[in-house]
């Protein structure tokens, strides 16, 4: 291969900006040009793209966002569209795709390969909820911001001796919910992964009352119910004033944390070594602090698992 290109895609991760550096800088090293595609799908199907040099991937290493800008774009799921794209691709020399982003973009890159577009995943999402690889470029950004506003909630809450119900990213996955929870000390913690008892809920709530704890913090993952919904039922159910919280998409944003900015380095290097070995259709991954890669179907066809142990510990941590 002598040129290949690069897209973000769905929603943005801190340290996307570090992968793109990676990517390029990675495939320069071995004498291979790197194509940037602006938004996502959406510039793939137009040819949307401009030549990324040495100097062009510089000082975006510490920038949260993407520099080409991503976009869920839902006709790429038309065959039609896959097939303008690679067409613009050829056109303009290039061989290869790595595709930075969540499940639906891998969809998208599997879709490619099978029509003889060679295409690679690295997982970009803050949700951590792709399955093959233990953590996601964006997830630790994440988790180091809602606990930072966690903390900073308890301030407040332990003044006023209130309880807080703070909700947090995750329409299908509770790996934030569950990490900060347990992270920054939350008395209970909703993932879509789990079923939930109210009542074991509000029974936390009344015996930190009676014990004498001065707040308590309740985490909810969005996709588990709206964190003023829950509110609204535990005022009902224990009697008490909850104050809410919703995060929302400060948890996107952020310069990334070096565990981000190491992650998007290895994944984006190791991205264009299988491209260049003439590899495709995989997803680069870590399990066991080993980086390795793995057919990118296994990471859409199979569902992400939470790792329940630390739902159990974070119930009996917070006792
Ligand atoms: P994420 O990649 O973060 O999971 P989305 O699910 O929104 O985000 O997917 C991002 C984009 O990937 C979609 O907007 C679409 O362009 C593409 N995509 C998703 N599913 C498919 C599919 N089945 N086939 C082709 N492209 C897909
Ligand atoms: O990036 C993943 C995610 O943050 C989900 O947790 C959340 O439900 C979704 O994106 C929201 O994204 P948007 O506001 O862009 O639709």
């Amino acid at each position: 291969m002598k040129r290949i290109a690069v897209l973000t895609s769905g929603g943005d991760s801190p340290g996307m900006n570090a992968a793109i550096r990676a990517v390029v800088r990675k495939a320069n090293f071995h004498g291979v040009e790197v194509m940037g595609i602006y938004h996502g799908y959406e510039g793939f199907i137009e040819g949307r793209m401009e030549l990324l040099d040495l100097g062009s991937v510089g000082g975006i290493i510490q920038r949260g966002g993407t520099k080409l800008f991503s976009s869920r774009c839902p006709k790429f799921k038309e065959e039609q569209y896959q097939l303008q794209g690679i067409e613009k691709m050829r056109e303009a020399g290039v061989e290869g795709l790595v595709v930075i982003g969540g499940d639906g973009s891998y969809r998208g890159a599997m879709e490619l390969t099978k029509k003889g577009f060679p295409s690679v995943g690295v997982p970009g999402t803050i949700d951590n909820d792709i399955p093959g690889t233990e953590y996601t470029i964006g997830f630790d950004t994440a988790l180091n911001t809602v606990i930072e506003s966690i903390d900073k909630i308890r301030d407040t809450a332990t003044s006023h001796e209130n309880s807080f119900v703070v909700e947090v990213m995750g329409r299908d996955a509770g790996d934030i919910a569950l990490w900060a929870g347990l992270a920054a000390g939350a008395e209970s913690i909703l993932i879509p992964e789990e079923e939930f008892d109210i009542d074991d809920i509000v029974a936390r709530i009344e015996h930190g009352i009676a014990r004498g704890k001065k707040h308590s913090i309740i985490i909810v993952a969005e996709g588990v119910m709206a964190g003023n919904e829950l509110a609204k039922i535990l005022n009902e159910k224990a009697n008490i004033t909850t104050r809410v919280s919703v995060l929302g998409h400060i948890q996107r944003g952020g310069s990334p944390s070096a565990r981000d900015r190491v992650l998007a380095g290895q994944f984006g290097a190791k991205a264009v070594e299988v491209l260049l070995e003439g590899r495709s259709g995989r997803a680069v991954g870590i399990k066991n602090h080993q980086l390795y890669d793995y057919d990118l179907e296994e990471a859409f066809s199979n569902k992400h698992k939470a790792d329940l142990s630390l739902y159990t510990l974070s119930k009996e941590l917070s006792i």
